[in-house]
């Protein structure tokens, strides 16, 4: 039986991730749904905020459905989300950015770079290094090269190369492999990509970058398909899998139902195709368009239908949907 972890964590993830797992257990009623209880709220309630039992349960699911968690600014906390990328080793982070006109895939890596870990901080001085190996990025740029493949078949590669010599390694091996499986590729200075990216978005497929490049270029890039609130992302490793929007906990809306779900809904689209049922990913897609096309629309898009409503229009549409197929 497929079992399905379920973490909401903090934040809206309370709010948007009820609304995707109504809709997973909507299409299917056969699998399990288990939650488990990580996050910011457990940090402050017992001073742990994910344990070593919290990880063993979520490896025993076959795919994990993830809100998002509070990581606050703070020397001694350390941010859940990055423990469990690198146990359960998600190396890839896949976060599609699709609108009229263009499909971009940005493949970010997700276990190293300046997310090592290797790093202290002083009084008057703080060091964190920035460790990109041959393993690392032959893995992600295998990932980035495979979906191209399954795509339009075009890689760019973003990075520092002109100042970081962590980068001129990461473009190096990235275009070597290109070149080796003879796949179309260029290359860019992350910071002129951000500004191209968003100037002529149809000119990317996928692009394969480092990990908090990624980061950035991902929130970035949700201004192309009105903002964070509907990208979705997979933290695919070779035994594991979590899927998770790309936006935060976002307390300055949080408790309120004004979350937008669309990223939480796509998130279970991507986890039901990882599941095998790309035709469930499909109708919850076309579910989102076909509620967002009557105008039914969170407050971010500029509508005025709480993230509950919203939820339950796309549940009725997916119903509908049942009954005449
Ligand atoms: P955020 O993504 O939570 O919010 C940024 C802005 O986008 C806010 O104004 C927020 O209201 C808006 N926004 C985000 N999601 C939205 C949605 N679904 N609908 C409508 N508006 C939405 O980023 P932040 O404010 O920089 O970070 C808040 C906390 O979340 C921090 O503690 C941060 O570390 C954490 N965070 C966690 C994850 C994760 O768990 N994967 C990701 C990003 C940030
Ligand atoms: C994300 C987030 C995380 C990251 C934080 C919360 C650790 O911004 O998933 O995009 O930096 O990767
Ligand atoms: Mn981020």
């Amino acid at each position: 039986m497929t079992r399905i972890a379920i973490v909401e964590g903090d934040g809206i993830g309370h709010e948007v991730i009820p609304v995707a797992q109504n809709v997973l257990e909507l299409l299917h009623p056969e699998y399990e749904y288990f939650p488990v209880d990580v996050g910011y709220h457990r940090w402050e309630q017992t001073g742990c905020p994910c344990a070593d039992r919290d990880i063993a349960e979520l490896k025993t699911a076959d795919a994990i459905l993830f809100g998002a968690i509070t990581t606050p600014p703070m020397k001694d906390y350390q941010s859940v989300v990055l423990r469990l990328r690198k146990a359960l080793d998600l190396y890839a982070n896949l976060r599609p950015v699709k609108g009229d006109g263009f499909d971009i895939m940005i493949v970010r890596e997700n276990t190293e770079g300046l997310y090592s870990g290797i790093e202290e901080i002083g009084a008057d001085r703080a060091t964190t290094l920035r460790v990109v190996t041959r393993m690392g990025t032959e893995r992600i740029v295998r990932s980035a090269i495979r979906l191209a493949h399954q795509r339009n078949g075009r890689l760019t590669i973003g990075h520092k190369a002109n100042v970081l010599k962590s980068d001129v390694l990461f473009r190096d091996i990235c275009l070597a492999e290109a070149k080796a499986v003879g796949i179309s590729c260029n290359d860019k200075f992350i910071d002129a990509l951000a500004l191209d990216i968003l100037q002529h978005p149809a000119s990317y497929d996928v692009v394969v970058t480092t990990n908090i490049f990624g980061d950035i270029l991902s929130d970035v890039a949700s201004y192309l398909v009105g903002g964070l609130g509907l990208v979705p992302s997979a933290n695919i490793g070779d035994r594991y899998a979590l899927f998770e929007p790309v936006h935060g906990s976002a307390p300055d809306i949080a408790g309120r139902n004004i979350a937008n779900p669309i990223a939480a809904l796509r998130s279970a689209g991507l986890l039901l195709a990882y599941c095998g049922d790309a035709r469930g990913s499909e109708r919850i897609e076309a579910a989102v368009q076909e509620v967002l096309a009557v105008g039914i629309k969170t407050r971010d898009l500029g509508g005025s239908a709480g993230t509950r409503e919203f939820g339950e229009a796309v549940l009725r549409m997916l119903r509908q949907t049942n009954r005449s197929t």
